[in-house]
């Protein structure tokens, strides 16, 4: 039995360091193992992706691009600020596949948004907003006046989509209601 305290010590250090290492690669290990589940079990939940299951609007669930390539240069720098400001809280598509078309709508919606955008600490000035406006317009007479039927038609696949979405997602919430511990009456004390 060597009792040099010295030699103990580099011995403890030693059996430390393996512990630690040892331990370290568990909880890697079992990170790793965790997520790989959860992103199974979210697959094996829903034919719907994340972001489909998160869709207030039919037009939430629609391209959220457009084709500006044939557009007149102007309109095409204002689609990029479209994109810019109108899909930073919720995604384009809603007001690309909304059934909106008139300036009058479209400048209702830029006011309503305005408001909402200002508890952001956005602000649009009168010009932006003009172009934002302009686009707008422009494109709903492209698509969905002069091409109506393709879009009403796309409109009405959106809304069956959207009521399937809906339906996955209010029976995905009950599943997950169903698997939740019953919740404890609180202790409201000795009445
Ligand atoms: C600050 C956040 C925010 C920004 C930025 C924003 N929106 Fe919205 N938008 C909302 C919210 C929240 C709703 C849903 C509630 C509502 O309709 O007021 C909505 C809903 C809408 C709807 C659907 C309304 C309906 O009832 O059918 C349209 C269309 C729309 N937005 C267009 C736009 C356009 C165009 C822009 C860019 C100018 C824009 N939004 C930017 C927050 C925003």
């Amino acid at each position: 039995m060597n009792l040099n305290p010295f030699f103990k010590c580099a011995r403890i250090n030693k059996l430390f360091r393996l512990v630690y290492l040892i331990s370290g690669l568990f909880i890697l290990l079992s990170l790793t193992s965790c997520e790989k589940k959860e992103e199974e079990t979210a697959a094996l939940k829903s034919k719907f992706s994340s972001t489909q299951l998160t869709a207030h609007f039919s037009y939430d669930l629609g391209p959220a691009t457009v084709d500006v390539s044939s557009y007149p240069l102007n309109i095409q720098e204002s689609y990029k600020l479209f994109l810019a400001v109108c899909s930073s809280c919720h995604t384009s598509s809603r007001p690309l596949n909304s059934p909106y078309i008139k300036a009058y709508d479209w400048k209702r919606f830029i006011k309503r948004m305005h408001i909402k955008m200002g508890t952001r600490g956005y602000a649009l000035d009168p010009k932006e907003e003009k172009r934002i406006v302009e686009f707008l317009v422009y494109d709903s007479k492209i698509r969905k006046i002069d091409k109506k039927d393709e879009f009403d038609a796309k409109a009405q696949e959106l809304n069956k989509l959207f009521e399937e979405v809906s339906k996955e997602r209010d029976s995905l919430k009950e599943k997950e209601t169903l698997g939740l511990p019953k919740k404890e009456t609180p202790y409201v004390g000795v009445k």
